[in-house]
């Protein structure tokens, strides 16, 4: 018997949407049996990397949203990545990574299913499978060339641009010629997304003259704009294209990047994984190390004074 950690959900949200907070988890021990007799087509699983994202927020509500919430006292289940340690499956053998939606539990088994991928470090850096070639980088894939249908030339703006979904709508923005103008919380993540992400502007939007900077960053107005996570710059740029709306023929679409699950990602992680490869793109992360990180580093990505850059990751 070996004795490991794990995070439950302990307290719902009392309101919906509140932001995080540290009493609503558990991190407990308990013991796994290494020798445990497994089922056909099973993998017994160590966490080697987890992924902290903004919509596990709305798992922690009581109310269903646009996904389920977490059951209570149940450990909580996110994008990680996994070292396969025994397997009774086909498809994986001990030694292989693994991506996948796993609980925050640093031993366990599951069962194989089609959403259960090889991360393969010869084709992406593991935590790749995580930011830029994972489910953020898929949705900015999808969100920019099949809703945003851009032309070379037009101008991109994206919000929220130095998280992980935002810099990658960036620079697939650049890839495919357009103009990109990325907006963020602070002078510093402004600087790297001219600098590391060869963003044309990066806008700090705390900043007196933002309004200003923002209308020369787009002197010819603005074509698409990667809306992330609503509040006073979509605001603004709600205020300001509602006169426009009806000469340019706007059109504003939601997805959710689970719309796509059917195609397995599998375009947008073979275009995300070779532009990664070519150097076309650069991803960026934070990483945290240690099992007691974890909830502290979602707890921050919620702060919007954070000095988060590219995608948040705890290594173990
Ligand atoms: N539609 C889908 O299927 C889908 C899939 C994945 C992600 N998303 C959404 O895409 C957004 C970005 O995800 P991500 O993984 O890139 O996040 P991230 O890397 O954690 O970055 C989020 C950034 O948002 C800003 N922010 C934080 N709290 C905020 C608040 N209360 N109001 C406004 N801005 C705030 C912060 O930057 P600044 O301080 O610089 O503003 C923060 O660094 C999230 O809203 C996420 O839910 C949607």
């Amino acid at each position: 018997m070996t004795e490991i950690k794990q995070i439950t959900l302990d307290k719902y949200f009392e309101r919906d949407n509140g932001m995080p907070d540290r009493n609503q988890f558990k991190i407990t021990t308990c013991k796994f049996d290494e020798n445990q007799k497994m089922e056909k087509d099973q993998i017994m699983i160590k966490l080697e990397y987890v992924s902290v994202d903004p919509y596990l927020r709305a798992r922690m509500n009581s109310k269903k949203t646009f996904v389920d919430p977490f059951k209570l006292h149940d450990p909580i289940n996110s994008g990680c990545i996994g070292k396969v340690l025994k397997s009774t499956s086909d498809r994986f053998k001990e030694g292989d990574h693994v991506s996948g939606y796993f609980d925050w539990k640093e031993i366990q088994i599951v069962k194989v299913s089609k959403e259960i991928l090889m991360a393969d470090p010869n084709i992406a850096p593991l935590s790749a499978y995580l930011g830029i070639c994972g489910m953020p980088g898929v949705t900015a894939y999808y969100g920019t060339v099949l809703i945003g249908k851009p032309k070379k030339g037009e101008t991109l703006v994206v919000n929220a641009a130095a998280g992980v979904v935002g810099t990658t709508v960036g620079q697939i923005g650049k890839i495919l010629g357009l103009r990109v103008v990325g907006i963020c919380g602070s002078d510093e993540k402004a600087k790297s997304l001219i600098n590391d992400f060869h963003f044309d502007s990066g806008l700090n939007y705390h900043s007196p003259t933002y309004a200003e900077d923002l209308k020369k960053a787009c002197p010819n107005g603005i074509d698409i704009f990667y809306e992330n996570v609503g509040g006073e710059v979509t605001d603004d740029i709600g205020q300001r294209a509602q006169y426009i709306v009806f000469e340019k023929r706007i059109t504003m679409q939601g997805f959710l990047v689970f719309d796509y699950s059917d195609e397995d990602y599998k375009d947008a992680f073979q275009h995300l994984s070779k532009w990664l490869k070519e150097g076309k793109m650069i991803e960026k992360h934070v990483i945290n190390n240690g099992f007691d990180q974890i909830i502290p580093s979602f707890i921050k990505i919620f702060e919007t004074s954070n000095k988060n850059i590219g995608k948040v990751i705890i290594k173990l």
